[in-house]
């Protein structure tokens, strides 16, 4: 009977431990730290409510500038852009965006850091209104991009108007995003110091317990 009620106890284990793999599986879309090159963290993080895109960051009060990665998901024959708009909420015209494409080659990704004066912009690399302390990298991975960048937040501000956005490369240059849809909606205020959540891992004893119990 004794035997009976340890193996009912050590399935029960195991289903719990099924379960919290399955959770973990779950979070390997949007805001998971093993989305980023390895060595790289951040305090927070938000999934935005559009393009599959997510926003990963730090901000440091001392010197008011932000530490963040922008990831999104888009075919290699495409760009995603991540910025802020210094101007007005709401808006593509008057953003400083951070572009990212695969160049002609395939290979390396680069990134065009642009002020938007007009939805048709010129889209001249370094004509930023934001001041940018470290130089922003991006990569391609999984059928995502990922930008690095670090910002002075406009204003010392924590409160941003912040935009995002993917779309379709023609002849390796970086073409019109369509203008419908969610392609109209990503954009949002966004507060760098209580938005998002925090990515500390507060399951992490619980799991490790689990674990313990399924190999018994
Ligand atoms: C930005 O604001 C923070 C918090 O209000 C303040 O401590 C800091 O000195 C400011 N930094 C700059 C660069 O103005
Ligand atoms: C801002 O402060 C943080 C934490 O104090 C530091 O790690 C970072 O290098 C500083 N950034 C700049 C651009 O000075
Ligand atoms: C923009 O200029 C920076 C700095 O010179 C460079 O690293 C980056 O590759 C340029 N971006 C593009 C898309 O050419």
């Amino acid at each position: 009977m004794a035997r009976r009620n340890d193996h009912v106890l050590s399935l029960l284990g195991a289903m719990a431990a099924l379960v919290l793999f399955a959770a973990a599986g779950a979070a390997a879309q949007g805001c998971a730290p093993g989305n980023l090159q390895p060595g790289r963290s951040f305090e927070r993080c938000a999934d935005l409510p559009e393009l599959g895109a997510s926003l990963y960051w730090t901000y440091h009060p001392a010197n008011g500038t932000a530490d963040l990665a922008f990831r999104a998901p888009q075919s290699s024959s495409g760009w995603v852009a991540w910025g802020i708009n210094t101007e007005r909420p709401s808006s593509m015209a008057g953003s400083s965006v951070f572009v990212a494409s695969l160049g002609g080659d395939g290979g390396s990704v680069s990134v065009l850091a642009t002020y938007l004066e007009s939805t048709s912009p010129a889209l001249a690399n370094g004509t930023l209104k934001l001041d940018v302390p470290v130089a922003p990298l991006a990569e391609y991975a999984a059928g995502a991009y990922t930008v690095y960048v670090t910002v002075a937040l406009p204003g010392n501000s924590t409160q941003q108007n912040t935009v995002w956005q993917a779309g379709p490369l023609s002849a390796g240059q970086i073409a019109p995003h369509p203008i419908a849809g969610p392609n109209v909606q990503s954009t949002m205020v966004l507060d760098f110091l209580s938005g998002g959540k925090s990515t500390a891992l507060p399951n992490f004893d619980v799991h490790r317990r689990s674990l313990r119990s399924f190999r018994g």
